[in-house]
């Protein structure tokens, strides 16, 4: 009676760290330190809760599936200042969507794109390895055959496309690529995204661009696949980026993101979204719209992880491979075995920080995560240095 890829849909990554300290009692006297999930716990800018309170009659309505024009023309002017697309190229009303958060629309995108079979096989689905576990299920409960590319120190992170065969790209489906990553923390660079793009039209594919770190990152702003776009000529065709308030805005809980891209695939999103999906409520948008629009609380919040990863480098560097990554606000440490860094940071220092290797497969070359943990620095500056303290006091 269940859908045997439902099977596909196991090792959740939180669920597997509670079961590994499940029978590992924190230590009494010490405050546990969550830096396993990554929910920034910056406070939230105070414009959320004006818009929802100015627009509380709207709860009584149902919201459409394709939001408000205000809420889709803030998004098209955003993406217009951010990647200095001409104007125009970006129309509020054929290219971008409204998502309850990504993780609903990255999830769908397998459903859009997925065929039953392509280029003489089963469809596959090109995920960066590690990974953010919706993009592996998503192809999985669609239907295609994930291929992994492990995304290690040797490629600084950023696993290529052209390595792959033409016979084997032509029954790619759908490829994700992610940048800034998570958990990695690289950025891809325009050149790289404009051949991701290339190859998507090539092998007509859908290129899923999660961009959800964008605005997290110490130096210049990483380029994007709209960007991507502009140089290859102002189409859209075949990509579709995703973006969302949960990181830029602190807002994980309002569950506000958007899906921007081809008119084709935005409308066939439209109608399977219609069907599949929540719409975000009427002053969800309205807040969303507002934060889209102001740049100053995101400058802010740039600032404080910039502090907290200047803090991190004065105590961590040199050990554990650290870097400070180019985008996004996780720490990817290179301990030796990471579940038993994991038990240990627990057991002695009650900090939960995640094992690379439940976000990462087994491949050819090992798990690409098995060494790694992953820190997420989203608390305060107080609780990042009692934290890091407490790391380095436990692995030394
Ligand atoms: C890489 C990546 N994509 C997407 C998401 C989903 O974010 P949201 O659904 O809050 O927009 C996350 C959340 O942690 C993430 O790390």
């Amino acid at each position: 009676m269940l859908n045997p890829r439902l099977d596909r849909l196991t090792g959740y990554p939180f669920q597997r760290l509670r079961e590994l300290l499940a029978d590992i009692p924190a230590p009494p006297g010490l405050t546990p330190i969550a830096l396993s999930i990554g929910e920034p716990q910056h406070a939230p800018p105070p414009v959320i809760t004006e818009h929802l309170v100015a627009h509380a009659a709207e709860w009584s309505r149902y919201p459409l599936i394709d939001g408000t024009p205000d809420f889709r023309r803030a998004i098209a002017d955003w993406l217009r200042r951010r990647y200095r697309l001409a104007e125009g190229m970006v129309d509020p009303d054929r290219h971008v969507l409204p998502v309850a958060g990504t993780r609903e629309g990255l999830f769908l995108s397998g459903l859009l794109a997925v065929p039953e079979s392509k280029g003489g096989g089963k469809p596959l689905a090109l995920v960066p390895n590690p990974y953010y576990h919706v993009w592996a299920g998503s192809a999985a409960m669609a239907g295609a055959q994930p291929v992994f590319l492990p995304a290690t120190a040797a490629n600084r992170f950023s696993p290529p496309l052209d390595a792959l065969e033409p016979a084997l790209l032509d029954r790619v489906a759908v490829a994700v690529i992610c940048s800034p990553s998570n958990p990695c923390g690289s950025v891809a660079s325009l050149e790289s995204l404009v051949h991701a793009v290339e190859l998507a039209r090539r092998h007509d594919f859908l290129l899923v661009s999660d961009e959800c770190y964008s605005e997290i990152y110490p130096g210049s702003p990483p380029p994007g696949a709209l960007e991507a776009c502009a140089s290859l000529g102002g189409r859209l065709d075949n990509v579709l980026v995703f973006n969302s308030l949960s990181k830029r805005s602190s807002a994980p809980g309002l569950r506000s993101g958007f899906a921007a891209g081809d008119a084709r695939l935005i409308a066939a999103f439209k109608r399977l979204r219609s069907y599949a999906a929540t719409a975000v409520p009427y002053p969800v948008l309205a807040a969303s719209a507002a934060l889209w629009r102001d740049e100053e609380h995101v400058t802010r919040n740039r600032d404080l992880y910039r502090e907290k990863f200047a803090l991190a480098r004065s105590v961590l560097s040199g050990r554990y491979g650290f870097f400070v990554p180019e985008g996004g606000f996780f720490l990817w440490l290179e301990v030796g075995d990471g579940e038993a860094a994991a038990r240990a940071l627990w057991r002695e220092a009650a900090l939960r920080v995640l094992p690379g290797a439940y976000i990462a497969e087994d491949g050819p070359d090992g798990n690409p995560g098995r060494n790694y943990v992953r820190v997420a620095l989203v608390h305060d500056q107080a609780v990042t240095a009692e934290a890091l303290e407490r790391l380095v006091r436990v692995l030394r």
